[in-house]
């Protein structure tokens, strides 16, 4: 046989498909796009609002957390808050050395993961997440606070914990440093600094 093979004809099958079918179809597909942009939207709004409303989401490395808790020295009596908590990795570690710990995390995609992994742990009852900016927090019950920040909101954040923080609170920054406040201790990347 020589020459091109002939054309397939669908014609057969579309007379099979009612046309309310096809609308069903298509309205259903159009669902499925719009669900997907929902997710999209939602998704990158909130890391994207964490973003201009204080730190972009990255997590502190095993070694930073320790490098922290090691120069903050949680104990039993202490109560302890990670500002823009993330993950919820530096609330759990805390967990190991004070009997409460809280945390401010304006991203609630994470904060529904860190609720799922303190509920996991059996922290619950001791360990709160806060979904909220850190802005409209109240700082004055902690003694210890943990932040990985960003460099633009550390003045203003200065501002809070000397206003609010509890004379003796220890605070450590994975990475940045207050304006004017002068840390008394700096390790590795982390800085120490105690409210006089
Ligand atoms: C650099 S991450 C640090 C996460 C965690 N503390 C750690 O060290 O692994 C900063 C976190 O702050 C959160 N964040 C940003 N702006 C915030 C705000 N205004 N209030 C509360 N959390 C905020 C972000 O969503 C992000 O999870």
């Amino acid at each position: 046989m020589k020459g091109r093979p002939p054309a397939l004809d669908n014609s057969c099958y579309a007379q099979f498909t009612p046309r309310w079918l096809y609308s069903i179809l298509s309205a259903m597909e159009l669902a499925v796009y719009l669900v997907f942009l929902v997710f999209l939207v939602a998704f990158v709004g909130t890391f994207g609002r964490a973003f201009f409303r204080g730190a972009p989401y990255a997590p502190s490395d095993p070694r930073a957390i320790a490098t922290m808790l090691g120069l903050a020295k949680p104990a039993q009596q202490d109560v302890a808050c990670d500002i823009g908590s993330g993950d919820g990795r530096i609330m759990i570690t805390l967990a190991n050395y004070c009997e409460r710990v809280d945390g401010y995390e304006i991203n609630p995609f994470l904060v529904l993961w860190t609720r799922m992994r303190l509920r996991r742990r059996n922290l619950s009852d001791r360990v709160k997440i806060f979904r909220g900016s850190l802005w409209k927090a109240d700082f004055t019950k902690y003694s210890v606070i943990t932040l990985f920040g960003i460099p633009y909101i550390m003045k203003e954040l200065e501002k809070k914990l000397l206003q609010e923080l509890p004379k003796g609170a220890r605070v450590v920054s994975n990475r940045f440093t207050f304006p004017n406040w002068k840390h008394a201790v700096k390790k590795d990347r982390v800085y120490l600094y105690v409210k006089e």
